[in-house]
């Protein structure tokens, strides 16, 4: 095959490789529904554990729908002592590696593990999206020598995550800013995690495969590692004064900025605007309004981006939100892991009710029917 007679897709770019009803995205006006519903009012109206319920199952949920929903996941955030020592073990490693060691081995656990059926991936699907906070919180605690705290079950799924966390009873704004963060973080079309996922799936390899490999792929700073990368480029700069020549030496170097751009986003990222007034109102709550401060300056220098369609993404301010609530800052990916875990299932539930093995082609344009010599005759 020669490279003319090819039409070559590097990064799978703008390519749409299947149908789907988790999410919609249009990257050119912002918008982004899960289901048919708009990320607007879902951020402001849902719970996270309505909108899992939405995304699993299809719809908004009833209030009695709910209890029961919300009664299973608490039922199923408990971890087996096993996956606890295997904590233990590892605890040095970072917690995106921890997270993904311990949801596979969760396999080993799981009585639905060989079940690929829809109903099985959804009692899957459930556990393992009750039982991430409560590896993470685990891990956040045993690497500081300290016990995992039970989980509580008058709590939702973030008070929870915050109680295991920090011991205690979360503060009830802080609970309710990260629920709104997993909510904004639940679903997003075919990123790179979701494609990871789905590939796994497409295998026919079951959803532990799929949710590690997600989680994998999330891990890297062009994805959900960003984040993270935000935080730190927001503590080197220090102080507002010095985010302008900061950013402008970046760039001149040849840098990005971490927290903008997206592959699909050209005008604006509908979480970013949800996250953007969080993050200024939780400084302002917290006392500490110099972090928006100097994001809001990072984000002015870069405004002559934005005619390229380099804007801020949902990155660009939850990294913000985690430090203000005190989240040690090699947690914020897996923060998000928690809010992904139910948009992962769903499409890997797409995957296999219409499945159909991901595998495309590489142009190769290497050399070609070189002559053969045994390892005596190579010099
Ligand atoms: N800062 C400066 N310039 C940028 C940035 C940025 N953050 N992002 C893209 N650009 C520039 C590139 O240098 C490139 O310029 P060029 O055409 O002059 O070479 C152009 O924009 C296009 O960049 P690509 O890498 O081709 O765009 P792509 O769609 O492949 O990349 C990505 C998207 C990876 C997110 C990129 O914007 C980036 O690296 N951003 C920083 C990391 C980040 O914030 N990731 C989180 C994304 S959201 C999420 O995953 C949840």
């Amino acid at each position: 095959m020669t490279e003319k007679k090819v039409e070559l897709q590097r990064g799978l770019r703008d390519v749409y490789i299947d149908r789907t009803k988790s999410s919609f995205i249009d990257g050119d006006i912002g918008k982004l529904l899960y289901r048919g519903y708009n990320i607007d009012d879902l951020a402001e109206n849902s719970s996270f554990e309505e909108v899992i319920y939405l995304l699993l199952y299809g719809d908004l949920p009833t209030r009695s729908q709910l209890d029961a929903f919300e009664a299973e996941l608490k039922a199923n955030r408990k971890l087996p002592d096993e996956i606890l020592d295997i904590i233990r073990l590892i605890k040095g490693a970072h917690p995106m590696d921890v997270l993904r060691t311990a949801v596979s081995a969760l396999a080993a656990y799981d009585p639905d593990v060989k079940d690929n059926s829809t109903e099985a991936t959804l009692r899957k699907g459930v556990r393992l999206t009750a039982q991430a906070p409560t590896i993470v919180a685990a891990h956040a605690r045993i690497r500081e020598g300290k016990e995992p705290v039970e989980p509580d079950d008058s709590l939702n799924q973030a008070g929870n995550f915050l109680h295991m966390l920090f011991g205690g009873t979360p503060d009830p704004e802080d609970a309710r800013l990260l629920d709104k963060d997993f909510v904004l973080h639940a679903e997003h079309g075919v990123n790179a995690s979701s494609f990871g996922a789905r590939v796994a799936a497409s295998t026919v390899a079951d959803l532990h495969c799929a949710i590690t490999t997600g989680i994998s792929v999330l891990k890297g700073p062009s994805h959900g590692g960003a984040a993270e990368e935000v935080m730190k480029m927001a503590l080197e700069i220090g102080n507002e004064e010095n985010a302008e020549p900061y950013v402008r030496k970046l760039l001149s170097e040849g840098g990005r900025v971490m927290g903008f751009g997206h592959r699909v986003y050209k005008a604006v990222d509908p979480r970013a605007k949800h996250l953007r007034s969080d993050a200024k109102a939780l400084g302002e709550r917290k006392g500490q309004p110099k972090w928006f401060s100097i994001l809001q300056t990072v984000s002015e220098v870069m405004e002559p981006y934005s005619r390229r369609g380099i804007c801020e993404n949902v990155d660009f301010w939850s990294g913000s939100i985690y430090y203000l609530m005190e989240i040690p800052d090699d947690l914020f990916i897996s923060i998000f892991t928690m809010g992904r875990i139910p948009g992962w299932t769903s499409q890997v539930i797409e995957q296999f009710e219409n499945n159909i093995l991901l595998r495309p082609r590489l142009l190769y344009v290497g050399p070609m029917d070189l002559e053969y010599k045994s390892i005596d005759q190579r010099g």
